[in-house]
């Protein structure tokens, strides 16, 4: 049967010892539904050219779920006309051919194939994907935009968006985009969102945990800050129980606390790990948020209901001074760019975590907001990081995800790291998902599951990167360095690390042809998993490694011109 099959099938989710086969079995399906569900990136954008008719149907079937204009997306109203999902695929599939891609009206398409009476929102999706088409079909103004700069020209400016997210109004590309207006985030829909974020994550800590969280590590970026209006803020202010005051103009200019009575919880508190890039960016958001800080540690409200005074009261204990107690934002000095964490990593340069969670303790201790300015106060934020009990960090897109790039690990990784550290326990680490409009939030641990699953080990995601040939397989390569990174800084699972190098060492075919595109790439592939090895990371067997040490001296041999690299 079906069951006795699947066990070791998926070391992922092995079956419980006394857990019946049919629930096995319904854990199984509902775990490849995830992973089937899962949007990927799928290849790389080559500049100046439109996504062919599949992905681009692909695109706009995640954009129209994105709720707009105050009504809900796609699939949500159609689950509120009581569609099942099977009913819901085909009448997207059918407008999406008939009417976005075709002409054909919708209510007409709608009216020939379904039973009920379609929503209200029907034509506006429909006019939203034709957008989004005729937008991506202009993409060849990329290359004119880079002409135009050349020659030092004009381009039309955009705000920078995401066309999941955004839809239509991201498009076309090729314009000179510019952030959001600070004075307005968050935005109210990023507000809603960040509020539901922070519920959600309070409620799985209190789950999982059993209490309150007294502070919440978050990392804040500037360009999903831009692309979300500020939804990784909003769920800053609705931890600490805020919400922006507006004036007369609709400008923030303050971000207010809550009374704790309409919160009806305890204020959490937040320390907040943010990019240089949102340093630079965004000092009118800092400065609010520094307001908001110090208010709330001044607020006359019991320290057990209010953490951002408890934390501050014991600072003070610690023979801080009251400014330095209310510091919570912090980053690198003005000028430096990058925790280090990553970097540290990228060229090997550690022999313990310890010197990991150093390197972000003491490259990451200066504070911004008000009129801190970038001041040392490496003490504050090891005592602050001492009392952090999750870590957190909102995803905005598709686009980048935890195994993507160096950043998410050298950035929220790092200060999960360097907050187990300080406190010598576990540390929760979270990601709140908003690619479409539905707010998900999940621990580390499971993400890099449906990475590995829905990225790094799935032949369409790699097939689509060699396709690319050399920056493709660069892609690739790249990917076993950050295999290693969440490895060194949490933990990357033996089975990923066993998967991953049967698909692309162990497997010729697939060796061979990015040895051929990049063979730099191969190289990093073959040596970060000798190096996974080496530090403890993955524990593969004597074969394996003797055939790993083989291939690996081959590359190397033919990165030196002794043998020839295959055409
Ligand atoms: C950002 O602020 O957008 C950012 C900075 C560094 C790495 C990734 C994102
Ligand atoms: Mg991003």
């Amino acid at each position: 049967m079906v069951t006795t099959r699947l066990d070791g099938a998926l070391p992922e989710l092995p079956r419980l010892a006394d857990q019946p086969p049919a629930v096995y079995r319904v854990r199984v399906e509902r775990w490849l539904e995830e992973i089937d569900q899962r949007l990927i990136t799928d290849g790389l954008h080559v500049f100046g050219a439109a996504p062919d008719r599949q992905r681009a149907r692909t695109l706009i079937e995640a954009a129209l779920d994105v709720p707009r204009h105050g009504a809900a997306g796609f699939s949500a109203a159609c689950r509120a006309l009581g569609l099942g999902d099977d009913e819901l695929r085909r009448l997207r599939n059918a407008l999406i051919d008939r009417s976005v891609m075709g002409r054909e009206d919708p209510a007409r398409v709608w009216s020939s194939i379904a039973a009920v009476a379609p929503p209200a929102q029907l034509a506006d999706l429909v006019t939203e994907g034709r957008g989004i088409l005729a937008g991506m079909g202009r993409c060849g103004e990329e290359l004119d935009a880079v002409v135009r700069v050349l020659e030092g020209r004009y381009i039309r400016p955009a705000f920078g968006a995401d066309p999941i997210r955004a839809g239509a109004g991201a498009l076309p590309s090729g314009r000179n985009i510019h952030g959001m207006d600070p004075w307005r985030l968050p935005s109210e829909t990023a507000m809603e969102r960040g509020r539901r974020m922070a519920e959600i994550l309070l409620e799985k800590h209190r789950a999982d945990r059993g209490d309150w969280p007294r502070t919440v590590g978050q990392t804040l970026w500037a360009m999903d800050t831009i692309k979300s209006e500020g939804e990784g803020l909003a769920a800053v202010l609705a931890l600490v129980g805020a919400e922006p005051e507006r004036d007369g103009q609709n400008k923030i200019f303050r971000f207010r606390l809550l009374p704790l009575e309409t919160l009806g919880r305890p204020r959490i508190d937040v320390l907040l790990d943010i990019s240089s890039v949102f340093r630079d960016t965004f000092q009118m958001s800092l400065d609010l948020l520094d307001d908001l800080f110090r208010r709330a540690a001044e607020a006359d409200e019991p320290a057990e209901l209010n953490y951002v005074r408890a934390n501050t009261l014991a600072l003070r204990a610690q023979g801080r001074s009251h400014e330095e107690s209310t510091a919570r934002i912090f980053t690198q000095a003005r000028g430096l760019y990058g925790t280090g964490v990553d970097e540290l990593i990228e060229e090997g340069q550690w022999e313990q975590s310890d010197e990991l969670a150093t390197m972000y303790t003491t490259r990451n201790a200066h504070s911004y907001g008000g009129r801190r300015n970038g001041a040392a106060a490496p003490e504050v934020l090891r005592g602050m990081l001492g009392t952090v009990d999750h870590v957190f960090q909102a995803i905005d897109s598709v686009e980048y995800g935890l195994t993507d790039m160096t950043h998410y690990y050298g950035h929220s990784g790092a200060m999960q790291l360097a907050a187990q550290k300080a406190r010598g326990q576990g540390v929760s680490l979270s990601y709140a998902e908003t690619f479409t409009g539905e707010v998900s939030v999940r621990d580390s641990v499971h993400l890099l599951r449906v990475e590995a699953r829905a990225k790094i080990l799935n032949p369409k995601w790699f097939e689509s990167m060699l396709a690319h040939g050399h920056s493709g397989a660069a892609e690739i390569g790249n990917r076993f360095t950050h295999l290693l990174g969440w490895g060194a800084i949490s933990n990357m699972e033996q089975w990923v690390f066993d998967d991953a190098a049967k698909t692309y060492v162990f497997d010729e075919s697939v060796r061979k042809r990015l040895e051929a595109a990049n063979p730099e790439a191969a190289r990093n592939v073959v040596s970060r998993l000798m190096e996974a090895n080496g530090r403890g990371l993955w524990k593969a067997d004597e074969a394996t490694l003797a055939k790993l040490q083989g291939i690996y001296s081959d590359i190397e041999d033919r990165l030196e011109g002794v043998g020839t690299v295959a055409a």
